[in-house]
């Protein structure tokens, strides 16, 4: 799908169809409003039928009027104006594409008209184009039948009244940002047979031909010399040999590779529980357990498709979490890269033992900040469901940043505290910490405070995505989060 602007006005531009928007109540927009008056009243015979009420999510397609270059015209329901925000911009923008998709390969909007209060141009285009590229999106490559109704749609048009650079920027931001969450969101949808940690390793040394990322991936006894006790412990119960996966995107300067940004995302190919084994119910769910690691892939392709000029370390500890033999049994201790020793009470919290060792690993580039990304804890899914996922630092600012990011591209995050007081569920007998608190008691705190004692001296935030990066029930798949968020934050980075 490609994306361009236009000086144009609606009934004039010729393209296989052109979407005006309707407000609340029947109330049209002057783009509406000009086509209403060239068709002598075509708009308002289907407003005041009720044909079309201006409603969020509905849309009115109507053909072959006359004056009007298009051969469609495709109405579309904006709500109220008032509450004419983010949210209901990209409403209008999915239901104007999934409207005009089938019989259109061209739609032109009429978008000088959908402004949302406070945000600049370059905000309008991006978020045009990554909720455009959310419609046609499909996941069926391994069906021998390709899924039916795919649309059409080639060509986007922008329609403006007024020039401003900032739109083809945000065409260009929008589409790294889409891009990378298509990336994540097949990686995430893949199955697990498929989808191993080694074939995550070959993923990202395709975005090392595709990109230039420099990619470096390690094999079991590379990540035995790294002493990764905990990350090799969860791996050891499988047949799948484990991974550590260092992707470098050298954005800023030819000199070194200096104060990187390093996302760290955990790339769990199957989380089954392990010996701690989960119910049968939804297991198949645990194949998104990578999520986190695609969105790193994903951001990291963004970053390097936007030529920004920072530098990015992606480090990604994967393995499957599988009982066996030779898997960890509730109580083993083990040793981590930090010498910290750790008691496994439980080897379905497998993801703080692997991301441990991950955020260990990455003090040594000196990052200017960690964020690691993971489908840590089903608790966080109590906590936020699938709206928001939880941000955990203790640095206020970067907290900050990384809201703010969040909120730009309409891929929120709530923030979540990482305080001392809950340090004490993780007290073990026998080792340093135990993997796991108090059962139904901030779990998702919990989890992010395990992973602050291994970040110390380090700007760190922790973003859990158990309840936003996959949808289950019959919408099941990979949404791609925190893809746009990660985005953003490097997109301000190199800004500043
Ligand atoms: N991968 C799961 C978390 C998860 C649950 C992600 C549901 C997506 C949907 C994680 O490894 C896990 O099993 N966490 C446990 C931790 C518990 C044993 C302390 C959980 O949340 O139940
Ligand atoms: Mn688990
Ligand atoms: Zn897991």
């Amino acid at each position: 799908m490609e994306f361009n602007t236009k000086m144009a006005l609606p009934e004039a531009f010729k393209a296989d169809c052109v979407a005006v928007g309707v407000f609340a109540d029947g109330v049209p927009t002057a783009s509406a409003r000009r086509i209403d008056g060239i068709t002598r009243g075509a708009l308002r015979a289907s407003l005041a039928s009720g044909d079309m009420t201006g409603a969020r999510g509905t849309s009115l397609l109507l053909r072959s009027l006359p004056g009007v270059a298009s051969a469609r015209v495709l109405l579309v329901g904006l709500g109220k104006p008032d509450e004419f925000g983010d949210r209901a911009y990209a409403d209008a923008v999915r239901t104007a594409v999934k409207a005009a998709g089938p019989g259109s390969t061209s739609l032109a909007i009429a978008a000088s008209e959908w402004r949302v209060k406070g945000r600049d141009a370059r905000w309008h285009a991006s978020a045009l184009v990554t909720a455009a590229r959310e419609v046609p999106f499909r996941s069926d490559e391994l069906k021998s039948k390709k899924d039916e109704n795919v649309s059409r749609l080639a060509r986007i048009h922008l329609l403006l009244d007024k020039r401003d650079p900032g739109f083809e920027a945000g065409l260009i931001e929008g589409r790294a940002i889409a891009n990378g969450v298509d990336l994540a969101k097949r990686l995430g949808n893949l199955p697990a047979n498929i989808c191993t940690p080694d074939f995550l390793a070959q993923q990202a040394r395709k975005l090392q031909r595709d990109w230039g990322i420099r990619v470096q991936v390690l094999d079991r006894r590379q990540i035995e010399a790294l002493k990764m006790g905990s990350f090799l412990s969860v791996a050891k119960g499988s047949e799948q040999p484990p991974r550590l996966i260092v992707a470098r995107y050298q954005g800023a300067g030819r000199s070194g590779f200096t104060d990187p940004i390093a996302l760290v995302g955990k790339g769990i190919t199957f989380d089954s529980g392990g010996i701690s084994i989960k119910p049968a119910g939804d297991m198949d769910e645990m194949k998104f357990d990578m999520c986190g690691a695609a969105s790193v892939l994903g951001a990291l392709r963004a970053a390097a498709e936007l030529k920004l000029k920072i530098n990015v370390v992606g480090v990604i500890p994967a393995c499957e979490n599988l009982p066996s033999g030779r898997a960890n049994k509730p109580g083993d201790i083990v040793t981590s890269m930090s010498g910290q020793t750790i008691e496994v009470l439980n080897t379905d919290a497998e993801g703080r033992l692997i991301l441990c060792d991950a955020l260990t690993y990455v003090q040594r580039f000196k990052p200017a900040a960690v964020i690691d990304i993971a489908t840590l804890t089903g608790a966080i899914i109590v906590s936020l469901g699938s709206v928001h996922s939880g941000l955990f630092s203790p640095d206020d600012e970067l907290a900050a940043e990384l809201m703010e990011a969040a909120q730009r591209a309409s891929d929120r995050a709530w923030r979540m505290p990482v305080e001392d007081d809950y340090q004490d569920q993780l007290k073990s007998n026998f080792a340093d910490m135990a993997n796991i608190g108090i059962r139904g008691n901030a779990g998702s705190v919990v989890a992010a405070c395990f992973l602050a004692r291994f970040t110390k001296g380090m700007r760190w935030a922790h973003l859990d995505v158990a309840g936003t990066a996959f949808r289950g029930g019959s919408a099941k798949g990979a949404t791609g989060r925190p893809v746009p968020l990660l985005t953003q934050f490097l997109l301000g980075r190199a800004a500043a």
